[in-house]
């Protein structure tokens, strides 16, 4: 069930339980990716299922891999996201894509487009993942693997690059892996002002 308690106590979790997640749950958690804010509406980012690709070089020696049953990845254009964005202003402006307007525009706020685009990906990843999470499941981003392998073998669709990926499942209550140290920064130093 969606708890936000489940959020209030959320980890890291890197050993999970074989058991799927429900297609419901994964469905809304899909669709409020597909939500989730972007610059401009521009709309960067692509999700893939690549749960039938764990043993790939590129992504196997990762430890939440191993036990994870669904693996997503996060790909991004930058260039579909300007395209989407050109769109977006100019039926704003009434103009076209490449209009003095939208250029203008553009070149504001898209001054650096991979990074641009990048930023978008993560803020969709988040949005997936905490929905997952808030729905009693549990997982692990995964920024450490080689992109450009991984997008030439998962053939994405033309000008996409893989990003992120998110691996997750049901924690094993036994040992979920998580990581915690006594190191991290603490939640007094995190919001202000203080009162
Ligand atoms: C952008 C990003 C990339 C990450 N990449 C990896 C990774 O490649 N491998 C991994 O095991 N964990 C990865 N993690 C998970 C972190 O290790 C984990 O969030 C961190 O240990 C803090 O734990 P917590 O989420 O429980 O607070 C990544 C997390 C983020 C946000």
């Amino acid at each position: 069930m969606f708890e936000i308690e489940n959020l209030l106590r959320r980890r890291t979790v890197k050993n999970f339980l074989p058991e799927k997640i429900p297609t419901a749950t994964l469905e809304n958690a899909i669709k409020v990716a597909y939500r989730a804010p972007t610059s401009l509406n521009s709309r960067p980012t692509i999700l893939l299922d690549i749960s039938n690709r764990r043993n790939a070089n590129w992504i196997k020696s990762q430890p939440a891999v191993a036990t994870a049953p669904h693996l997503f990845l996060f790909a991004v254009s930058p260039e579909a996201g300007e395209m989407n964005a050109r769109k977006f202003l100019a039926a704003r402006f009434d103009s076209e894509i490449d209009d003095a307007r939208v250029n203008a525009t553009i070149t504001r706020v898209v001054a650096k487009r991979e990074e641009w685009a990048r930023q978008q990906t993560y803020l969709t990843a988040g949005f997936f993942a905490a929905t997952l999470e808030a729905s009693g499941a549990a997982g692990c981003l995964i920024g450490g693997f080689d992109r450009q392998v991984a997008t030439a073998e998962l053939k994405l669709p033309q000008g996409y690059t893989a990003e992120l990926i998110f691996a997750c499942g049901f924690a094993d209550p036994a040992n979920d892996g998580s990581t915690e140290t006594d190191f991290v920064r603490k939640f007094d130093d995190f919001y202000f002002p203080k009162n």
